[in-house]
């Protein structure tokens, strides 16, 4: 049976960790880091993202900026207010919920936040900085499964990888930090062939596609390390109920070591999104 990496757990010290470092930032630099998050939209899914990242923020008394604005607002009120957060010296981070309704253009969006303040790490400065291997914001979901990852297994180094899914948010940077780290590392997508011998063949296997429970157990190299990006909301025996990209209760069987859904990835997002803030605050006020 596989361990089950404790992502809530993990999120937890980090989060306390995090909270320390304010105060202590707070102390001796008078600086206080501010997180500005906005939602653009009613998605129910998003506004649970954003409603526990503002309170995460505030339990690591942070300062907190929730904005709200309607599904169909102009794109030019959203840049307006991304220009008013640029230059709010109380802001250091600024976060755009996605997805984005379709008369906005989230890449004119991303591209409007000040680099030094995007903690999501999507602004191409930040995007480059990794390709590269600089010291830019690292986006928060890749940096969280890094982090889990290196606790568990230590050295990457030679490592198989197999990153399955290409977004921008996940799959390209999460990729690009295992190659960082020496892995072999192999990206799949739905245009892969022989996607489950691809799977069998990774001692790291990142399931970041947002389809329930994709990978079954048997296309699992036993004792390989999953790490399961999905939080698919399903309906099953008439409730409705979270699960992640990978069959877990087949994985369970054949994995070394998985994340659950819920209680993994998700956890560490947020934590690191605290993270990215505070680094920023204090890059900004060095
Ligand atoms: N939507 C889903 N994941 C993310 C994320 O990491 N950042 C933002 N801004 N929106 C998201």
């Amino acid at each position: 049976m596989a361990t089950i990496i404790d992502g809530k757990h993990y999120a937890e010290r980090l989060r306390a960790e995090i909270g320390r470092q304010v105060v202590q930032l707070r102390e001796a630099h008078l600086v206080t880091p501010g997180l500005a998050v906005i939602l653009v939209g009613e998605d129910p899914a998003s506004q649970v993202y954003v409603r526990n990242k503002a309170r995460q923020a505030r339990e690591a008394t942070m300062a907190s900026f929730e904005y709200r604005l309607p599904h169909g607002v102009p794109q030019e009120k959203l840049l307006e207010l991304i220009e008013r957060l640029n230059a709010d010296p109380a802001v250091h981070g600024i976060l755009v919920q996605l997805p984005l309704p379709p008369q906005v253009d989230a890449e004119r969006v991303i591209n409007a936040i000040r680099p030094d303040k995007d903690i999501d790490g999507f602004h191409p400065v930040n995007v480059g900085s990794l390709a590269t291997g600089g010291d830019g914001t690292v986006p928060c979901t890749p940096l969280g499964c890094m982090m889990l990852l290196k606790h568990h297994l230590g050295d990457l180094s030679g490592l198989r990888a197999l990153v399955l899914g290409r977004s921008n948010i996940v799959g390209k940077p999460m990729a690009t930090l295992l190659l960082r780290e020496n892995c072999t590392v192999t990206i799949a997508h739905s245009k892969t062939v022989g996607l489950d011998e691809e799977c069998r063949r990774a001692d790291i296997l990142i399931a970041a596609v947002g389809r329930p429970r994709m990978v079954p157990g048997d296309w699992i190299k036993p004792g390989a390390t999953v790490i399961d990006v999905g939080i698919n909301r399903i309906e099953e025996n008439g409730k409705a109920r979270l699960v992640g990209d990978v069959d877990f209760d087949s994985a369970v069987a054949t994995a070394g070591a998985i994340t659950p859904v819920p209680g993994g990835v998700g956890p560490m997002t947020i934590a690191c999104l605290l993270l990215n803030t505070l680094e920023a605050a204090c890059r900004q006020h060095g």
